[in-house]
């Protein structure tokens, strides 16, 4: 993770390279620094903790300089102090580093067998110190560069200052993204191309093995064996995506809210609307020549990835495996050609979810995407992109992302149904209809249980463990739950499929344990209920999250019981999304957390 972001300027360039940092802040957030160089001499500033610690540095002590470099740290290798926080210097040299280097503990050793001395705990001093070797050793900075990311492996994007050299940024980019962009007289540097869009729209992305060198007049970009090559330069729309909290306390509370808007959005591309059908010109995989799907995705995406499997295998009749793709990526899992492999990730530039990506298009698969930035690796890696259309998701807990993956494997699983003649045109027809319904019925729901999940979350608050259980499709939900809670509100909780609730969790069930049943009257309905029959013989306190029917039907007495409308199953994951998420939004804001930045976490992580 960490964001990076550089500036040759034709001004001094500390405040805009903070102002960068700011919207690079979802990438990590628990050091940042800056570097410029001025009459010829590396000068920075770094804190520890939030952007804020640097801004006021930077306030008691400004940095001259119209060149510069600036990192927001997501800790790796040494803890997030100041003295491991980015640029780190070296002998006139500064770098700051996305990623991990991973022979970086050889190369250290060798380094100070050769008398170098180390002042950081960090993997990226190493390119900082091999820099500063080569050029002692007589290279020009240019071959030092080269020759220093011809020794170092893993996975990084790096911006470099050379003191001597104070009208250049030299950058390499093996993983992590990094955009180059073009202004008048300027050229800057970042993680991605919202980092600086206030700057430029124009963007070119280095691919990796690309290394470059930018001056105020342009950049050159090279190769992994230094041969000069040109990259596309393409316009950004990331400028449109300028965000702010609105009257929002926080960006989580403005995206949960912003679901009905923007899952509109996203059906409005994949669905028509006036049919009642699937546009089959946004399914771009030819889902009736495909005999299975691989899906792989983290963290909160793969949960939508488990609701969309039951969706695909219930719908197209479509055999799923899925994986979280750090576990994906290393099984060795015996492909057929005839399976489509489909991806999803909100930022798309996870580590691990790219390198699923790249393991099935090396076996030859089609490769798809569920991406919310169009822009990104994963997208432009993909042979189909399924945009979901979110807009900008800065709480680093996922939740418009979620409902719109959502959305988007929906239509799909319907799609390729009606591609492979598993669901008849009136069946397609009841289904779309009822997509059609969802913004409406959110908004409905998000008018009126906020003030009963804010009541809950107080009592919630209170817990130190919570069980969530489901079947079918309420079980990823039932996870997505126990992940949203514990990611903001350090609440330890857990989440189960209800029928497993008897193989080990229900040891754990006393009167001090909430368990919140996720149980819309689905066709598991009443299985769920014996199992919180289960729960409230043994004393637990049952928080119930049902419809009306199904309030309806249960007797059984609960701690608290939130009724939602009456909606098909096919939309049920997406409307039972809003009360988990809003118990753990004002469960977060009960117990004080950081909630659009907890601890720890950061919103892209491009390492493993
Ligand atoms: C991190 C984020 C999660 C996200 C996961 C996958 O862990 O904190 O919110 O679900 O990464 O990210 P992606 O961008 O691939 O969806």
């Amino acid at each position: 993770m960490c964001g990076i972001v550089g500036i040759v300027g034709d001004r001094p360039v500390a405040e805009r390279l903070v102002d960068a940092l700011k919207r690079l802040e979802y990438r990590g957030y628990d050091s940042a620094g800056v570097a410029t160089i001025r009459d010829g001499k590396l000068e920075r500033r770094r804190a520890e903790g939030k952007l804020f610690n640097l801004e006021t540095k930077l306030h008691a002590e400004p940095l001259a300089g119209d060149i510069g470099i600036a990192h927001t740290r997501w800790a790796t290798h040494g803890a997030p102090t100041e003295t491991n926080a980015h640029p780190h210097f070296t002998d006139g040299v500064a770098v700051v580093h996305n990623g991990i280097i991973e022979n970086f503990s050889e190369i250290k050793d060798e380094l100070i067998a050769a008398g170098a001395s180390f002042s950081t705990q960090t993997d990226t001093e190493v390119v900082a110190q091999l820099l500063a070797r080569y050029r002692r050793d007589g290279m020009e900075p240019r071959q030092a560069m080269q020759t220093m990311l011809q020794r170092v492996t893993g996975a990084y994007a790096l911006a470099v200052l050379f003191h001597d050299l104070p009208d250049t940024i030299m950058a390499a980019r093996s993983g992590p993204p990094l955009a180059v962009g073009y202004g008048k007289g300027e050229m800057f540097l970042g993680s991605d191309a919202i980092a600086l869009a206030p700057f430029t729209n124009e963007i070119t992305y280095l691919i990796d093995g690309d290394w470059a060198i930018l001056d105020r007049k342009g950049v050159a970009i090279f190769d992994h064996d230094g041969n000069r090559v040109e990259r596309p330069k393409q316009v950004s729309v990331a400028a449109a995506y300028m965000v702010d909290k609105g009257n929002h306390r926080h960006f989580m509370e403005k995206e949960i809210y912003q679901q009905p808007e923007v899952i509109s959005h996203a059906l409005g591309h994949y669905v028509d609307l006036i049919e009642n059908r699937i546009n089959t010109n946004a399914l771009a995989i030819d889902f009736a020549s495909v005999q299975s799907l691989a899906l792989s995705a983290c963290g909160t995406a793969y949960l939508a990835g488990l609701v969309g499997k039951y969706w695909f295998e219930r719908y197209a009749r479509l055999p799923v495996e899925a994986d979280v793709a750090s576990e994906f990526r290393y099984r060795d899992i015996p492909l057929s050609k005839n399976a489509a492999a489909l991806f999803i990730s909100q930022s798309g530039e996870t580590a691990d979810t790219l390198a699923s990506l790249r393991y099935c298009k090396d076996e030859g698969l089609k490769i798809g995407a569920v991406v919310n930035v169009r822009e990104s690796t994963i997208a432009r890696e993909s042979d189909a992109v399924f945009p979901i259309m979110a807009g900008p998701e800065i709480g680093v807990a996922s939740t418009k992302a979620f409902t719109c993956q959502l959305s988007v494997l929906a239509a799909l699983a319907i799609g390729a149904g009606r591609a492979r003649g598993t669901i008849s045109q009136l069946e397609e027809n009841r289904l779309v209809r009822h997509l059609a319904e969802m913004p409406r019925i959110m908004s409905k729901v998000l008018n009126t249980i906020q003030p009963k999940m804010e009541s809950l979350a107080r009592e919630l608050s209170k817990c130190s463990d919570v069980l969530y259980l489901g079947r079918g499709t309420s079980f990823p939900l039932a996870m997505e739950g126990a992940l949203k809670l514990k990611e903001i509100s350090y609440i330890h909780a857990e989440g189960y499929a209800a029928g497993e609730l008897k193989h080990g969790p229900i040891a754990l069930i006393d009167e001090n344990m909430p368990v919140i049943v996720i149980a819309p009257h689905d066709r598991f309905f009443e299985k769920t209920v014996s199992n919180m029959q289960e729960v409230a013989a043994r004393g637990g306190r049952i928080i119930f999250i049902t419809d009306e029917k199904g309030a309806a039907a249960s007797k059984l007495e609960t701690m608290s019981t939130i009724v939602l409308p009456n909606v098909d199953e096919i939309i049920a994951p997406m409307i039972f999304s809003l009360p988990i998420q809003l118990l753990a939004y004002h469960t977060a804001v009960f117990m004080g957390t950081d909630v659009d930045q907890p601890r720890n976490l950061a919103k892209s992580v491009t390492v493993e």
